[in-house]
């Protein structure tokens, strides 16, 4: 359960939920996903509004404001995925909503088709920054950086005189202090339910001092203030090789932006690929849920898309509106369709298309 922000969204009863389908092939796991959330808990308001090349056929735009009164207007959202047209209501629910904590659970359950030769020591949850960093893009051309460098050593020092272009990462002490207490009171929060509360923090503090040194002492010194967790930080590149080779020793690991994105990927390989990672992004005031993946345009209009991702993000939606009882009969329902391992997608090694799989799992529920 990943409810540990302020549930803003429940005190709107009963409460209503945007559906936002996404590009390519990401509605062919939301709509379905959204149809069994519907069942399971009736009392939760769902609405779909335009996006992608729908709204822009409708009505000229890929962000109409009907879209974004809609977003408003809910308690949260639940997003596909952006292959392009849908990206500023991506833009919009993270940094318009303000939802600063990514929360990325990366667990095997049997059943998964893992790489791995002992899966089932992979339970660890990453916590990405969702503002701040490489992303939103500041990009501009090098010649614009001759103040730069004037002020930088001679290793340092940009070249201004040739074609190219540079990118800034923008990091404040508020949003590092942010994302460092949600992972402790995560980490908090699964050590009463047995996890040994360690956070592990990744950054490449040796070569960027400034930034990255900086997001670790503020993370360390906020790990102090809780005195039952543990602490451990390794450069980003030596914790790639940690999530593959020593799994077992990760609890809630925190990361900057990139840094978790690119990881948050790798690591769902770990488990057997990324049609089985679920996410969260969590504000003060807003939440909104999509999967790790993206729009898997690859995949559009074969109805093999695996759906799995999308349907532990809804039980994520379920436990910040409240419905826990529900988000756990849903888990529990997958985790079992994964242990009998007769209807698994094509990407799990099985033949099932996304609608057998979910036939699978509404046969459980
Ligand atoms: P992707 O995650 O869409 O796909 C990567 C690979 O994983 C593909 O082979 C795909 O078929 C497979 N895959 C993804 N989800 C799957 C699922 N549920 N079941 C089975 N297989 C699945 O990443 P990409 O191809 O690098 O990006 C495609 C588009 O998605 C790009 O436009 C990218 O920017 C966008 N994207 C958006 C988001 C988002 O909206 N939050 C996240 C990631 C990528
Ligand atoms: C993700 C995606 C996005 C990101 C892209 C689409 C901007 O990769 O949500 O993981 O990097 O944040
Ligand atoms: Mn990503």
């Amino acid at each position: 359960m990943y409810r540990y922000l302020p549930v803003t969204g429940a005190e709107s009863m009963p409460p209503t939920v945007c559906v936002i389908a996404g590009d390519d092939a990401a509605p062919e796991v939301v709509r379905p996903t959204v149809e069994i959330l519907r069942e399971l808990a009736p009392s939760i308001h769902f609405e779909e509004a335009i996006s992608g090349r729908e709204a822009i056929a409708r009505t000229g735009e890929a962000f109409p404001a009907e879209t974004r009164a809609a977003i408003d207007a809910a308690a949260c959202t639940i997003f596909g995925a952006s292959g392009g047209p849908s990206r500023p209501i991506l833009w919009y629910l993270r940094w318009g909503k303000q939802t600063a904590v990514n929360i990325r659970p990366v667990r095997w359950s049997p059943g998964y088709r893992s790489p791995m030769l002992h899966p089932e020591r992979i339970d660890y949850v990453i916590v990405r920054d969702n503002l701040e960093g490489m992303y939103p893009p500041r990009e501009g051309d090098l010649k614009e950086l001759s103040q730069l460098a004037s002020s930088a050593s001679w290793w340092q020092t940009p070249p201004t005189d040739v074609e190219g272009s540079y990118a800034v990462r923008v990091n404040t002490d508020e949003q590092a202090r942010r994302i460092a207490h949600a992972t402790c009171e995560l980490a908090l929060q699964r050590q009463a339910a047995g996890y040994p509360g360690r956070v592990t923090l990744g950054a490449k503090y040796s070569i960027l001092p400034r930034t990255d040194g900086r997001f670790r002492a503020i993370v360390r010194e906020t790990v102090q203030q809780y005195a039952s967790l543990s602490y451990q930080e390794f450069l980003i590149d030596d914790l790639a090789r940690r999530l593959i080779a020593e799994p077992e020793t990760l609890d809630v690991v925190v990361m900057g932006n990139e840094h978790g994105d690119i990881l948050a990927d790798a690591a769902s390989g770990t488990i057997g690929g990324l049609g089985l990672a679920p996410s969260g992004c969590y504000g003060e005031q807003y939440a909104y849920f999509e999967p790790v993946h993206g729009s898997a345009p690859d995949l559009v209009g074969k109805g093999v898309i695996n759906p799995t991702a999308m349907l532990l993000t809804g039980t994520f939606l379920l436990n910040y509106l409240g419905s826990d009882e529900q988000a756990h009969r849903l888990e529990q329902a997958i985790a079992a369709v994964y242990r009998d391992g007769k209807t698994l997608t094509v990407d799990q090694g099985g033949k099932a298309t996304t609608r057998d799989f979910m036939a699978a799992v509404r046969e459980k529920l």
